[in-house]
């Protein structure tokens, strides 16, 4: 089935992606693509509407990002955000400017005139601006649907042509009708349906990937993540020639191999390899953060290439790229803070056809969606993000059984408690570490002299930015308690009140 499709032109902005992961909340599928798409591939894109997003530029620079004049003309509706909104308004000969004062954070818009874009607006509401420059006067044919008491035209529109403008984020949380404001645009003006669903989604990519796949031989590498569980549950529905390779490094978190294997298991053609004893190995005297990363990424490089040539040629190697790993390819050209190894060096070592990438056009909660809708249970749907290196980085110094299990231990008594507290979903991610401090203690009447555990509970949105969660202390205190009386080796607990940045989320 042909979905209905909105075009999101991109034009650098901070909030790019959450547009699009608005308009796809309201169930209508949209891509987020260069601002400078020509037009002929926009028309053969066919979308029922574009958006433009906000950026940093002036639109009066010389070298301003914009578009050709035809996409405004092609009588697809339009809706500007931000710098989006100030360049329809300058293409078309209204006129914008450099402000003295620039408006940033919540502000009351009041909306002047009641059109199909403000329906169910409230009279006056929130909204959040983030802008410099200003629309001061607006092209003939257009009229002011809202202001702010800093931004004259925070809102204009023609309705004859479908073009409107929106000065402020509607796409924010603090924008409190931003979302009304997006689907009236999605439903009211460019007349969505609202067809994607990820039910949907299901029976469609399933169709698709039957009529690819065709009794052909398919390889997955589970790592127990999120995205190749899914994946792996979207293919087996497709077919039965699946077989996914486990490589278990021994550095995952407790409970999580055997969860892996029980789902699993009985349900494709599983091979788990138990490697944990030969990364310990490799890791041994290693202290380094970047080492410890090297080493375990290239190691599960070579086991998977054993197993793969024990597996022999396969038709096709499916691997969970998401659609944010798709629009972050090729932007590129940022410093190295720590090297991420996921399944990225697996093409090389695998003989096969073709890729399969059957999530590659989902954000990460319609990955979620798409696994609950195939049954998988949450604690593999909403496991928390963790790195592929596992508890390696989260051990400081070297990682031995000994500290390996006191890190386990320690991790599973926060995750429990946790979960007892109800904390789960509104924490992004929480854990403990090992750290290379050791600390005088007094257990019983002993004298102890023992390892320092820091928990580390964060919020985030997309884990580039993060501030430390205000974990009620008497959570804290439970799990301090557990942690000093039931795991070895561990005699005191401190609580990690770093932001990221300075800090990173991990340790290492
Ligand atoms: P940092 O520590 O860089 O982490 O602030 C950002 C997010 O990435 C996760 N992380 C990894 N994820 N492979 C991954 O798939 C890795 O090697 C890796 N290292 C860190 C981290 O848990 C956090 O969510």
């Amino acid at each position: 089935m042909q979905h209905q499709k909105i075009l999101v032109l991109d034009f650098g902005g901070q909030y790019n992606q959450l547009i699009a992961r608005r308009v796809r909340d309201l169930k209508v599928f949209c891509d987020l693509k260069p601002y400078d798409m020509p037009v002929e591939k926009i028309r053969e894109y066919a979308p029922v509407g574009i958006i433009f997003t906000g950026g940093p530029n002036s639109v009066y620079e010389a070298h301003a990002p914009r578009v050709e004049r035809e996409v405004l003309s092609l009588g697809i509706p339009v809706l500007g955000i931000c710098y989006g909104a100030q360049l329809i308004a300058h293409m078309l000969g209204g006129t914008v400017e450099h402000a003295e004062a620039g408006e940033y954070g919540k502000c009351t818009l009041s909306i002047k005139k009641g059109t199909p874009m403000s329906e169910g607006v409230p009279k006056e509401s929130v909204c959040w601006m983030s802008h410099t420059d200003r629309i001061v006067s607006l092209p003939a044919g257009f009229e002011t649907l809202a202001s702010t008491a800093g931004c004259p035209v925070a809102m204009y529109g023609c309705e004859e042509k479908k073009l409107y403008g929106i000065q402020f984020h509607p796409e924010v949380v603090h924008s409190e009708y931003g979302t009304k404001l997006l689907e009236n645009f999605l439903f009211g003006i460019c007349g969505a349906r609202g067809d994607w669903t990820m039910e949907s989604f299901v029976q469609d990519e399933v169709a698709l990937l039957r009529e690819k796949l065709k009794g052909g031989k398919v390889l997955l590498a589970l790592s127990g993540g999120v995205d190749s569980a899914v994946a792996a549950a979207l293919v087996h529905r497709a077919t039965s020639q699946l077989t996914c390779v486990f490589v278990d490094h021994g550095l995952l978190r407790k409970g999580e191999a055997e969860e892996v294997e029980r789902i699993f298991g009985g349900m494709v053609n599983l091979v788990k390899v138990d490697a944990g004893a030969r990364f310990l190995q490799k890791l041994q005297g290693v202290t380094d953060p970047e080492k410890k990363r090297k080493i375990i990424g290239a190691e599960f490089i070579k086991v998977f290439e054993e197993v793969a040539k024990s597996i022999g040629r396969v038709d096709f190697l499916v691997q969970g790229t998401i659609y944010p790993d798709v629009i972050e390819s090729g932007k590129g050209g940022s410093a190295v803070i720590k090297s991420h190894h996921n399944v990225g060096g697996l093409p090389e070592v695998v003989d096969f056809k073709e890729i399969i990438e059957p999530l590659r056009d989902l954000f990460k909660d319609e990955v979620r969606e798409v696994g609950t809708e195939l049954g998988l249970p949450d604690a593999i749907v909403h496991r928390q993000p963790f790195p592929g290196p596992g508890l390696a980085v989260r051990i400081m110094g070297e990682v031995t059984p000994e500290r390996l299990k006191t890190a386990r231990d320690a991790d599973a008594i926060f995750r429990e408690e946790m979960e007892r507290a109800g904390l789960t979903r509104e924490i992004w991610q929480y854990f403990a570490v090992v750290t290379d401090s050791k600390t005088v203690g007094v257990q019983g009447d002993f004298r102890t002299y023992e390892e320092v555990i820091a928990l580390r509970a964060i919020l985030s949105v997309d884990a580039m930015t993060a501030d430390w969660a205000r974990i009620p202390y008497d959570v804290l205190e439970r799990v301090s308690c557990r942690i000093t009386s039931e795991v070895a080796h561990a005699n005191r607990v401190v609580y990690d009140i770093t932001s990221k940045p300075p800090a990173t989320i991990e340790w290492e």
